[in-house]
């Protein structure tokens, strides 16, 4: 089996290796191919793959290049996990929102959109290039903004499926909490991509007892300390939000609080200078427990079980990923891109049923369904008016005067990106 991993070159990769080589049962891999334009930091990278593989006795070759036609050739499956204009680009996204009273963050709200419009057009340029070359390989998507990015792939047609680790995480933790394996444990995942609520945690399937009351009634306050969120919030809604939910439920909390620190990207950044120099040292044979700083835990697992069955292999019947809503909320159109437990084989995801969605959850779900559709349209056609119609419609902005005042800051600081602009 071969498969491609565009961005590969990403100090995240080692997380991925570690995963291949500890889960290459499930995913027997035969070739993995990195691509990243940045050649230097691919080798460093290239080079501890190599040694985590050979230190697991793992017979799988692992090649670099930065050619991408030659990357995916013959690929089964390609990751995409890029940044489209890296750290610098996303501290931007962090920093002129707070400008303007709103968060700055690199998924949601305003920064969001800036990096769905840097990204969805490279993106599609990427899946067009996998189509000529390999129109049967699966495309799956970590490049974020992953719902819209994964229904701008969707939507020209593309095998593709969009990935995240908020649930994998979740499932990970609450079956530590609870003394059990995380595959006892499917959670009733609702909502879009970093937009989403576990409304129960069942153990042994979608069919067993519901163990969320007792989770919370013994667990509450880790997980609420975990979120960022004040325990009695959590026993009032008696759900499991993300913790993207916290710049939604603590909105000016989370804008005071950015303004007087430094942004996530440069912490980022110091911890990938970091991390560069130790992949550069020959001794190093393993993912440096630095990673565990990053936001990513347990994304190779999920990317390996998804890949899995996509493949035809032994994945987990049941995973989270992002695809199309097809009627499962029916309060969105069918082709809104949602995140959900869905059956994941051959043929690709397909969402499981859904019990009714509260109008506390819904009326948000459908609010960002709506930004986000128009975000899309702002990303594949350009221009100030789509921008401003896509912001004005985003539940964290909202208002005129806000949404013009970011429309500016984010063409001024995103035109290097942007065609249009
Ligand atoms: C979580 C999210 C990812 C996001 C990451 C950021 O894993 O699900 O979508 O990219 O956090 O982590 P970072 O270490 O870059 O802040
Ligand atoms: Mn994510």
């Amino acid at each position: 089996m071969k498969l491609t991993v565009v961005g590969g070159g990403s100090t995240y990769t080692p997380e991925l290796i570690d995963g291949f080589a500890r889960l290459r049962d499930t995913l027997p891999i035969t070739e993995l191919v990195l691509v990243d334009p940045a050649a230097e930091r691919l080798e460093l990278v290239g080079g501890l793959a190599r040694r985590i593989f050979a230190r697991q006795d793992h017979d799988g070759k692992i090649v670099t290049t930065t050619d991408l036609d030659a990357g995916v050739e013959g690929a089964d499956a390609v990751l995409l996990q890029l940044r489209v204009g890296g750290q610098a680009a996303r501290e931007q996204d962090e920093t002129w929102p707070l400008e303007c009273g709103c968060v700055g963050q690199e998924t949601t709200g305003a920064g969001g959109l800036a990096k769905a419009l840097r990204t969805v057009p490279v993106v599609l340029d990427i899946a067009e290039r996998v189509r000529r070359t390999n129109p049967d390989a699966w495309i799956i998507d970590f490049t974020n903004p992953v719902g819209i990015v994964t229904r701008a792939l969707l939507q020209a047609g593309h095998k593709a499926v969009g990935l995240c680790n908020v649930a994998i995480g979740f499932q990970r933790k609450f079956a530590k909490l609870l003394g059990v394996t995380p595959s006892e444990v499917h959670l009733d995942h609702v909502g879009l991509n970093h937009l989403t609520w576990e409304r129960s945690v069942r153990i042994g399937g979608p069919e067993g007892e519901n163990v969320l009351p007792r989770l919370l009634a013994e667990h509450g306050d880790a997980i609420a300390d975990d979120l960022r969120l004040p325990r009695p919030v959590l026993d009032r809604l008696g759900v499991v939000p993300s913790y993207y939910l916290r710049y939604f439920y603590a909105h000016d909390e989370v804008v005071r609080e950015l303004g007087t620190k430094p942004s996530r990207a440069a912490e980022v950044a110091a911890m990938e200078r970091e991390l560069l120099e130790m992949y550069g040292d020959p001794a190093l044979d393993e993912k440096p427990a630095l990673l565990a700083k990053r936001g990513g835990a347990f994304y190779s697992e999920a990317a390996v079980d998804l890949a899995a069955s996509l493949l035809g292999g032994g994945g987990s019947p049941y995973q989270v990923v992002n695809t199309y809503n097809n009627g499962t909320l029916p309060f969105l159109p069918d082709d809104a891109v949602i995140e959900a437990q869905a059956a994941v084989g051959a043929h690709g995801a397909t969402p499981l049923p859904v019990a009714p969605v509260d109008p506390l959850y819904a009326g948000l779900i459908a609010n960002v369904t709506a930004y986000e559709d128009l975000a899309l349209e702002a990303a594949l056609r350009g221009g100030r008016d789509r921008v401003f119609k896509a912001l004005l419609a985003h539940p964290l902005v909202g208002q005129y005067a806000y949404a013009d005042g970011l429309s500016d800051r984010l063409i001024a600081h995103n035109r290097e990106h942007l065609a249009w602009a």
